[in-house]
Formats: structure tokens, sequence, C-alpha cells
């Protein structure tokens, strides 16, 4: 099993409605391809966690790498896992689009700021714990199936 982490950034300013159609495709292609993860955006950029078989991540990821909605994709980490850390979701994901909102500020403070948002880590370790820091203040949005 692996995990791979990268780091983009957006063609376009993000909004949910973007990023909620971008989730809806994931999920199915991942449910059926047996990968789980979480994707997190920004107004400018993703940072995405996938986990899965070799062969399969290796497929999605060169999927996404090609996908013309973002660019200047930076490979954070790729390695063998013993276990996955997101095993109950094909793809979640949350936007960090209000700067005002609590959130934003706590992670800004955080982890720092970039493009007058909250800077997505470049270190997979750093990148894991602010996607656990969300976990634990956000209850994570549901999107209409
Ligand atoms: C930021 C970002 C994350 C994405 N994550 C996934 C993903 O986890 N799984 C996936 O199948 N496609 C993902 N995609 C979409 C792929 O780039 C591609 O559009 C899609 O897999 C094509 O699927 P299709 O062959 O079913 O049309 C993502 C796209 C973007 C921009």
């Amino acid at each position: 099993m692996y995990r791979l982490i990268y780091k983009s950034r957006a063609v376009e300013d993000m909004d949910w409605e973007i990023v909620e159609q971008i989730l809806h495709h994931s999920e199915a292609n991942n449910a059926l391809a047996g990968i789980t993860g979480f994707l997190l955006a920004s107004r400018t950029h993703f940072l995405q966690v996938i986990e899965g078989t070799f062969e399969e991540i290796n497929d999605t990821y060169l999927r996404i790498v090609r996908d013309t909605r973002h660019e200047e994709i930076q490979l954070l980490s790729y390695e063998v896992i013993d276990a996955r850390l997101f095993e109950s979701w094909a793809m979640k994901g949350i936007g960090v689009f209000d700067n005002n909102s609590a959130l934003a500020r706590q992670l800004i403070e955080k982890y720092g700021e970039q493009d007058g948002g909250v800077r997505f880590p470049l270190e997979a370790w750093l990148a894991l714990s602010m996607i656990y820091d969300i976990r634990a203040i956000q209850e994570l949005p549901e999107w209409k199936r």
C-alpha cells in the first residue's frame, strides 16, 4: 500500500462549487479503484493525499497531473505505508476560501500565509498535521449525491 501527497496551484480562482464537482467525480472513480484520501482547496491551491495500491496510485496520479484545472504540481511524498489514514473516505475534501473564517485564521496563524490565504505546507508531515488539525476543528461538509 502506498500514500502520495502533492500540492498544486489552481489555474482559476477556486470556489466550493468547482471543488464539489472534483470531489464527486473523484469519489466515484476512487471507490472503484480502492483509493482513499483527502483534498484541501484554498482559493489558489490544492493539497491532496491519495492512498491505495501502487498501480492504482500511479494511474490516478497520472490522470490528476494532466488535469488542466491546476498547474505547478509539486510531489511532496510517495511512500510505502502499513495502513491507510483515510480508510473510510474514497475522497473527502474541504475548501478554505473565506480567510476571515475561524478555521482559516487558525490555520494561517499556525502554517503561514500564501497569496492572501492559508499556505499549504511542502513538507509531507506538516501537510498531514494540517489535515488532522482541520479534522479536529471542523465538521466536514457533506455534499449532495
Ligand atoms: C485537484 C484535483 C484532484 C483530483 N483528484 C482526483 C482523484 O482523487 N481521483 C480521480 O479519479 N480524479 C481526480 N481528479 C480528476 C482527474 O484529474 C480527472 O479529471 C478524472 O480522473 C478523469 O476521470 P474520467 O476518466 O472518469 O473522466 C482530480 C482533479 C483535480 C483538479
